[in-house]
């Protein structure tokens, strides 16, 4: 098809690795795999490379993002309607499940599902059987399931807004996407596979700094806002993509500047001695490095050269010992 980029999933870093090895393992099984992450970590990519991988590859793929159908809509939309069952219901429809059928289903935004129709979903796929909107007979479908949320399914079961038995058929996989920052070495690739989607007529050369700085920033975006951000890029560049080519908001995510925002403090008060602002820095260096790693010490310490046992020095004196 034209205009229809290949699918190319990128996955050089260990987490993403290990999740394609468990893909592998359960490709020729049937089970509801739930993938959970951040916006633009890659859930809607790892669900059509969960079908593509599976013995239904060459059956239907569908994917809704149920977050961008209207609430009066939707069960219609998943399930069809008989001709006449509501006012602007002129013809009979198929719904998305039925055109699913014998392939794979993609709910994107499960966590979005609107609860009244959480029964009538697990209904579904419990009985296999679909009922049209105003429809008298059962429809039999054979569909894989594939869901995917972006925060905790089981907060908002404790919430009372998550059904749980539908919570427990659709975990049987539990699959979790970390997000980019989590897994800077797919930072370097995905940015070479961005360059030649977009710019494969350029050669384009990423300087040392640039990528450096690339791969600091913090990607609270993630994949998307990565892929945006190559996208604009290569509109201007020519030859060589520089630090200055970089996007603002880029360049002032760097470290030192957020640690010197974070230490305002330090150099509004008055009469804090030369030990205390400098104490005060090094404190915020390594929380923001502890941050960094998600509480790993050996990573945190290595990212600031230190060796381990002077880094727990520090975070005894600082009092960090519980971050
Ligand atoms: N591993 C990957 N390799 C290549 N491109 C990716 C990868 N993960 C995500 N993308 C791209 O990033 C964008 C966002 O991914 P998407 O799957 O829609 O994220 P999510 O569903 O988690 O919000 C898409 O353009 C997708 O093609
Ligand atoms: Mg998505």
């Amino acid at each position: 098809m034209p205009n229809q980029p290949q699918f190319k999933l990128i996955a050089h870093s260990e987490a993403m690795r290990d999740i394609l090895r468990r893909i592998d393992t359960i490709s020729d099984s049937d089970s509801s795999v739930l993938l959970i992450g951040e916006t633009g970590v890659g859930k809607e990519m790892v669900a059509e490379y969960i079908h593509r991988s599976s013995i239904r590859a060459d059956k239907p793929f569908v994917k809704v993002g149920l977050a961008a159908l209207p609430p009066d809509l939707l069960e219609s939309e998943l399930f069809g309607h008989e001709k006449g069952a509501f006012t602007s219901a002129s013809s009979e429809k198929k719904g998305l499940f039925e055109l699913a059928n014998t392939g794979s289903i993609f709910l994107d935004d499960i966590d979005d599902f609107p609860f009244n129709l959480q029964s009538k979903l697990l209904r579904v796929l419990e009985s296999s059987e679909i009922m049209r909107v105003g429809g008298m007979k059962p429809i039999p479908i054979d569909v894989r399931l594939i869901t995917a949320a972006k925060i905790d399914l089981r907060e908002l079961c404790d919430r009372g807004m998550f059904r749980t038995d539908l919570y427990y058929r659709i975990n049987v996989v539990p699959l979790t996407i970390p997000p980019l920052r989590d897994r800077i070495d797919d930072i370097p690739y995905l940015i070479q596979h961005f360059l030649d989607r977009f710019a494969s007529n350029k050669q384009l050369h990423v300087s040392k700094e640039a990528m450096e700085t690339l791969i600091q920033y913090s990607w609270p975006g993630n994949i998307r806002e990565l892929r945006n951000i190559i996208q604009r890029i290569t509109l201007f560049a020519n030859t060589h993509i520089n630090y200055s080519d970089l996007p603002e908001e880029i360049k002032s995510d760097n470290p030192i500047e957020t640690l010197l925002k974070a230490c305002n403090r330090c150099f509004n008060e008055d009469g804090m001695t030369l030990e205390q602002v400098v104490g005060c820095l090094e404190m915020n260096l390594i929380r923001q490095a502890l941050q960094k790693s998600g509480g790993n010490r050996s990573q945190a310490a290595r990212h600031l050269k230190m060796s381990l046992s002077t880094f727990r020095d520090k975070l005894k004196k600082y009092n960090l010992e519980n971050e």
